[in-house]
């Protein structure tokens, strides 16, 4: 059984004091459903601000949710002015790194390369890499979107080992879905994720397959989330603009909470 997870991509959004007010505000909101099991039945994770990492992570442990950064570099220190290293996530205990995302390659020109050196270097720093792929609108129209995917997933995770590749969520996030307010169908969406789980199978064993949480990122909101977290192959979202309100993330959390341990 695979355990969900949901992580709040915040993006260039929230100051360090919003950022603590949404984890005081979450932490009301979802006090009800935290004192069972939850951190075994869903895991739940925040990608806020580099500058706002380190104050967050903190109070963020304390009420068991996760930390990831949206991007790092891949090489541990040196002459980049502007970067990340891995080191700095590790140091303050981040422990996770959004790698790839649509932004990331389409505004900022990251490639395959790129991507593949910074979820080795994640892996090398034990932070858990959520490495993201997805088709532009073109390609899914023009019948392409098996074989994006497809090359993504191959670039990626090239050099990639059996055992590391455990340490690997991956985010299918169709770029024409992302922030547009029109999310992939749940059918659309669990397609692309069974094809995900084939080829990960077929380069890494069914074992991994059958483990590795892949999750939908897109327009995810609270009136979406029960049909996407109903389907098979998805095991979790990574949400934007839904999760810059306590509330709406709360929704989401709570959904997902209810669903799965029905
Ligand atoms: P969205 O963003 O939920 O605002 O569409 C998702 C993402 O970019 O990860």
């Amino acid at each position: 059984m695979r355990k969900p997870v949901l992580i709040a991509n915040w993006k260039m959004n929230k100051t360090i004091t919003e950022g603590r007010s949404f984890v005081d505000e979450i932490n009301c909101l979802i006090k009800d459903i935290r004192k069972g099991d939850f951190s075994n039945r869903l895991e739940v994770i925040i990608a806020p601000s580099f500058t706002a990492l380190s104050s967050l992570a903190y109070i963020i442990d304390e009420i068991e949710i996760g930390l990831a950064a949206q991007n790092m570099h891949w090489e541990d220190k040196g002459a980049y002015t502007g970067e990340i290293s891995p080191q700095f996530l590790e140091e303050i205990g981040c422990g996770h790194v959004i790698i790839g995302h649509s932004e990331r390659r389409h505004i900022f020109k990251e490639n395959s390369d790129i991507i593949n050196k910074k979820i080795i270097a994640a892996l090398r720093h034990k932070i858990s890499p959520v490495f993201c792929v997805g088709e532009r609108l073109e390609e899914r129209e023009s019948g392409k979107t098996f074989k994006v995917i497809e090359k993504e997933l191959t670039e990626g995770l090239k050099g990639i080992s059996k055992e590391d590749i455990n340490n690997i969520m991956i985010a299918y996030e169709p770029v024409w879905a992302i922030g547009t307010g029109k999310n992939a169908t749940p059918r659309q969406a669990n397609e692309v994720h069974l094809f995900i789980r084939k080829k990960i199978g077929s380069d890494f064993g069914t074992n991994v397959a059958s483990s590795i949480r892949i999750l939908y990122g897109g327009s995810v909101t609270p009136d979406n989330i029960e049909e996407l977290i109903a389907e098979d192959e998805i095991d979790g979202a990574l949400i934007g603009g839904a999760s810059l309100k306590a509330e709406s993330f709360a929704e989401i959390i709570r959904c997902v909470f209810e669903k799965r341990s029905a």
